[in-house]
């Protein structure tokens, strides 16, 4: 599974941990989560293009870089929220399509409520922010929804996986690049991912 790629940094390690600690508070779930998404979108925009351009320091002229690609942020509601805000620090121009998936509690079939993308997406970078990757049906739903919409470039940016979601992800769509901070063990009874996190938007929301 090449398009699968597992980030590893001391500085995600450790705000990873702090955010699977169930006695972890909301005030520091919700800033480690930043921390973890701002490492998670440095790496998934690591090989995206760059324009010359010829500035002017205080000293001399010289030729910095600035980036070229248009990239569109895409959270999944709600939990993709949280990684929206600091992934925006980055990008502060990039337009933001939104996309509302709930699983049932029972199935953990995810039904859409809400969809509002960008009127064009071709030749666009689409990066789609949901920071739980468990059966992958999420997922699967979004990219499939932004495909129909003509969306050519996708990459993934997760937080923490199960492996069974990794799977039907890569099997549905080989090409879309996946990043994400672990690969955990497997999905319980219930379809959390375990040992996981928990229910994420429940604890960043605080409800
Ligand atoms: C969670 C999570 C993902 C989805 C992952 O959302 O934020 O979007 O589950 O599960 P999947 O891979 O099995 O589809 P949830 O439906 O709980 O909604 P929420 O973000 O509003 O809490
Ligand atoms: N959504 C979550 O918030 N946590 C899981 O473990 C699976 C889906």
């Amino acid at each position: 599974m090449k398009n699968i790629h597992v980030v590893s940094h001391p500085l995600l390690h450790h705000s990873l941990t702090i955010i699977r600690n169930k006695d972890t508070d909301t005030e520091n779930f919700r800033r480690h989560t930043a921390i973890v998404s701002q490492i998670m979108i440095m790496e998934a925009t690591r090989n995206i293009s760059l324009l010359d351009e010829e500035i002017q320091t205080p000293l001399a002229t010289m030729t910095g870089h600035k980036i070229r690609e248009n990239i569109i942020f895409v959270p999944v509601l709600r939990a993709g929220l949280s990684m929206l805000f600091p992934s925006r620090d980055f990008l502060p121009w990039a337009p933001v399509g939104f996309i509302g998936l709930k699983r049932d509690e029972q199935t953990a079939i995810a039904h859409e409520y809400y969809q509002k993308f960008p009127f064009d997406l071709k030749d666009k970078h689409i990066m789609v922010l949901d920071p739980m990757l468990a059966t992958g049906g999420s997922l699967v739903d979004t990219i499939s929804a932004l495909k129909k919409k003509g969306a050519e470039t996708i990459t993934a940016v997760c937080i923490v996986a199960a492996p069974e979601g990794v799977k039907n992800l890569s099997e549905q769509f080989p090409e879309v690049n996946v990043f994400v901070a672990a690969i955990d063990s497997h999905l319980n009874a219930d379809k959390y991912i375990y040992p996981g996190l928990g229910d994420y938007g429940d604890r960043y929301f605080n409800t």
